[in-house]
């Protein structure tokens, strides 16, 4: 970085407001209008505090549908400033202001909690329905943690993750965790429901599966969870998915294999009834990927479930290799 922009980022952090908002956003990324009622100064204001930090480098602004989210910069000499600003703010945790503002955050936090399990508890019947459709949610998660085995991940991005169970689970197996969805309604969801988990670091952006607002070869693990049977052209989605895919990297599917449930096409918005393995893998090869590792969870016959599960884990090539298929119990 040179000397002119670490010495701007310096000077954006000599105000007493953008400290309190820097202390704020690393509490997890916020919107805008909670920055405001947190910080109790008019939004032209607070916005114009948050363009001197973004164009600092110190902070990311994340426009989302009608909202604009910010959150810490991680990369960047303007990053390690802001860290450092961040590790001095840390010893004055009986200051005030800071409490105060960490007390209003978590008002508000709550207030969202609320809001989430409201709205949880009016889907409750109609998820319970389709649940009870398919094997149960623990035996899928158990078979996703076993498809993984023991690897790690730098990176893993979940593509349509709603309330953000995958980032859930698969926390502890990644350093970086982002979130993408169409959805607003459910990016709220998943924010309040990633906080509840004591994870307010995942990052959750709005974006969509078939132009992921994402860099090439960023993620190191790309999950497609219950996501592909809602889209038109399945076979773009993984491409996409593989895009963001660094080579050597991981995709997981996870859907239904074929079936007759016509009334989620009519009730659920269900595009697609399910996919066959040889449909998978055929799009699967025609991108980058390697034959997959597909295993298939299905519901006892009498036990009034009619959804068969498949996972699907696919290795993208190495730089310069040809990929290899899959092998053994794990990645
Ligand atoms: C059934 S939910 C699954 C959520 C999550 N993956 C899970 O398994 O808990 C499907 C999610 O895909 C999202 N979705 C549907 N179409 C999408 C698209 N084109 N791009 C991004 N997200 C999409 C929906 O908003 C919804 O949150």
């Amino acid at each position: 970085m040179e000397l002119a922009a670490l010495s701007r980022a310096a000077q954006a952090l000599a105000d007493e407001t953008r400290l309190r908002l820097l202390a704020l956003l690393a509490e997890g990324e916020r919107p805008v209008k909670e920055l405001v009622e947190v910080v109790g100064q008019s939004q032209p204001r607070i916005s114009r505090h948050l363009k001197i930090l973004t164009e600092a480098g110190l902070i990311r602004r994340m426009p989302e549908g009608a909202h604009v989210y910010y959150r810490l910069a991680r990369d960047g000499a303007a990053a390690t400033l802001a860290r450092a600003a961040l590790d001095g703010l840390a010893e004055s945790t009986g200051e005030p202001q800071l409490r105060r503002d960490h007390e209003r955050l978590a008002l508000i936090r709550s207030r969202n909690q609320e809001a989430a399990e409201r709205y949880f508890a009016e889907h409750a019947e109609e998820w319970h329905r389709l649940r009870a459709l398919h094997v149960p949610e623990g035996e899928v998660e158990e078979a996703i943690l076993a498809a993984l085995g023991k690897s790690r991940f730098r990176a893993l991005l979940d593509i349509g993750t709603g309330s953000g169970r995958m980032l859930e689970l698969l926390a502890g197996r990644a350093e970086r965790l982002t979130g993408v969805d169409r959805s607003p309604q459910m990016l709220s969801l998943a924010r309040a429901h990633m906080e509840s988990a004591g994870l307010p670091r995942v990052q959750l952006r709005a974006g969509d599966a078939l132009a992921l607002p994402l860099p090439r070869g960023a993620y190191d693990l790309v999950v497609l969870h219950q996501v592909l049977h809602f889209l038109d052209d399945p076979a773009a989605a993984i491409a996409e998915a593989t895009r963001v895919l660094a080579p050597g990297g991981t995709l997981l599917i996870v859907d239904f294999a074929p079936h007759h449930v016509e009334f989620l096409r009519e009730e659920h918005a269900h595009r697609r009834l399910g996919f066959s393995d040889e449909q998978l893998t055929a799009w699967l090869a025609a991108t980058e990927l390697a034959a997959p590792k597909l295993s298939h969870l299905s519901p006892p016959s009498g036990s009034g479930e009619q959804l068969t599960v498949t996972i699907c884990a696919s290795l993208k090539a190495a730089a310069g290799r040809e990929p290899g298929a899959v092998g053994g119990g794990s990645l």
